[in-house]
């Protein structure tokens, strides 16, 4: 109560801090069979969540009008940026649906000109929004100077092309631009038209260079100059990096994108001395083995998705405060993670190279251990029994506390406040 009370004599009294709540207003549009061509020709970007059909309990309902809230934040957010929102019923207006072809239930697609873009990322307000404002920008950066050239080589997180071209109206950057558009966002194209910036980037004139993440030298795209089908036919190619950041933008995307049934994955927070100094290590083996097919390692930043620590700490038993490198099966989330001995010690990058050796080899994974599970059958259930014994017990104490007596108190004092103010 006190918290709220200061909060509502302060926030008013200072401006440029205001973060966006929903206003109530309704700006997401139920697209159905006679509105969607409009609303298509309205805009210069509409953007439509398709959804399963909404459910009869109360307790979905909430949970599908969540979902819309978030889109109705962004539509707020994003109101004078001529973008619309929609929702797609995956039932009431499957007509709909197949002409547009959706085809992914709880995905977002977004029409640009006569482009489909699918969003298969993290559905928060936050990302959302990035997403769609990066949409909104030139698909290709143009880099005039040392200093925007600085900035490009820092981007090594990032899959990156960068060309040089004559000037805009070349028709080889035009290929160039018609290429980005099919990756934006997703995939961060650059040019120059300034030899000094090609210089040090060791380009000549119409090549084109692919940077995959956390690799030292670019890749020059053979045979210049190149048709906006090559261009796009190289990417397609080379798009899976040998080591790869989750990011919230295409979560899903990455995670489907998995080898034969398998990632392997690497928790490292940055932030984190130990973090940081894995990282070094497993960049260090990505580059000594980038020449490998099957070879793709998905680091996570566990600082990037809070929400997830703690259902991955319960999933894979694992302790999230130190770097974990693993296998983890996407059928069933089963996974096993490399033994790292000493508690101080991290993996040489020999070691960590062995390693990964095995679990490309089939040494290492996450069957041979479900082999030893199933001779001692009797252990197991056990264990698994006294397990949800406990997280029974837990969920009951939790729900004890006096929570409807709290929450009168705080209507009271709110109360309280608006006549304080009034007076
Ligand atoms: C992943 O798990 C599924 C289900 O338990 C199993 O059938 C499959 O063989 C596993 N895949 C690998 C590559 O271990």
């Amino acid at each position: 109560p006190l918290a709220t009370c200061s909060l509502a004599l302060v926030a008013p009294a200072e401006k440029g801090l205001e973060f966006p709540r929903y206003d109530g207003k309704d700006r997401v549009l139920d697209i159905n069979d006679r509105n969607y061509r409009k609303a298509m020709n309205k805009y210069s970007m509409l953007c439509l969540l398709y959804h399963e059909p909404i459910p009869d309990s109360k307790e979905l309902q909430k949970k599908h009008q969540m979902t819309e809230m978030v889109l109705e934040l962004v539509a707020q957010v994003l109101e004078e940026k001529d973008i619309g929102f929609g929702m797609v019923d995956a039932k009431k207006d499957a007509k709909v649906a197949k002409k547009l072809g959706l085809d992914e239930v709880d995905s977002v697609y977004v029409f640009k000109e006569d482009r489909v873009i699918e969003f298969d990322g993290l559905l928060s307000a936050n990302t959302m929004t990035e997403f769609l404002l990066d949409l909104l920008e030139d698909p290709v950066e143009v880099l005039d100077n040392a200093l925007e050239l600085k900035a490009f080589n820092r981007m090594d997180e990032e899959i990156r092309l960068v060309g040089f071209f004559k000037n805009q109206e070349s028709e080889h950057f035009e290929a160039f631009k018609e290429a980005a558009e099919q990756f934006q966002p997703y995939i961060k194209f650059f040019a120059t038209f300034e030899k000094t910036v090609a210089k040090q980037l060791t380009l000549k004139m119409n090549e084109v260079d692919f940077y995959e993440p956390f690799m030292e030298e670019p890749v020059t795209i053979p045979e210049k100059p190149h048709s906006e089908e090559e261009l796009v036919a190289f990417i397609t190619k080379h798009r899976r990096p040998t080591l790869r950041k989750l990011r919230a933008e295409d979560m899903f995307e990455t995670w489907e994108d998995d080898i034969e049934g398998i990632h392997i994955v690497a928790f490292a927070e940055e932030e984190d001395p130990d973090g940081f100094e894995f990282l070094e290590i497993l960049k260090e083996v990505a580059r000594d083995n980038t020449h490998l097919p099957d070879l793709s390692i998905v680091w996570i930043d566990p600082d990037d998705f809070s929400l997830l620590i703690p259902y991955w700490e319960k999933t894979f038993k694992v302790d999230l405060f130190r770097p974990q490198i693993g296998v983890v099966n996407v059928t069933d989330a089963d996974s096993v993670w490399m033994a790292m001995d000493d508690e101080e010690d991290l993996p040489t990058a020999q070691e960590l190279e062995d390693w990964i050796e095995d679990v490309l080899s089939g040494k290492v994974n996450t069957e041979d251990d479900d082999e030893e599970d199933d001779d001692d059958d009797d252990d197991d259930d056990d264990d698994d029994d006294d397990d949800d014994d406990e997280d029974d017990d837990d969920d009951d104490d939790d729900d004890d506390d006096d929570d409807d007596d709290s929450d009168e108190d705080e209507d009271d004092d709110d109360d309280d406040d608006d006549d304080d103010d009034d007076e």
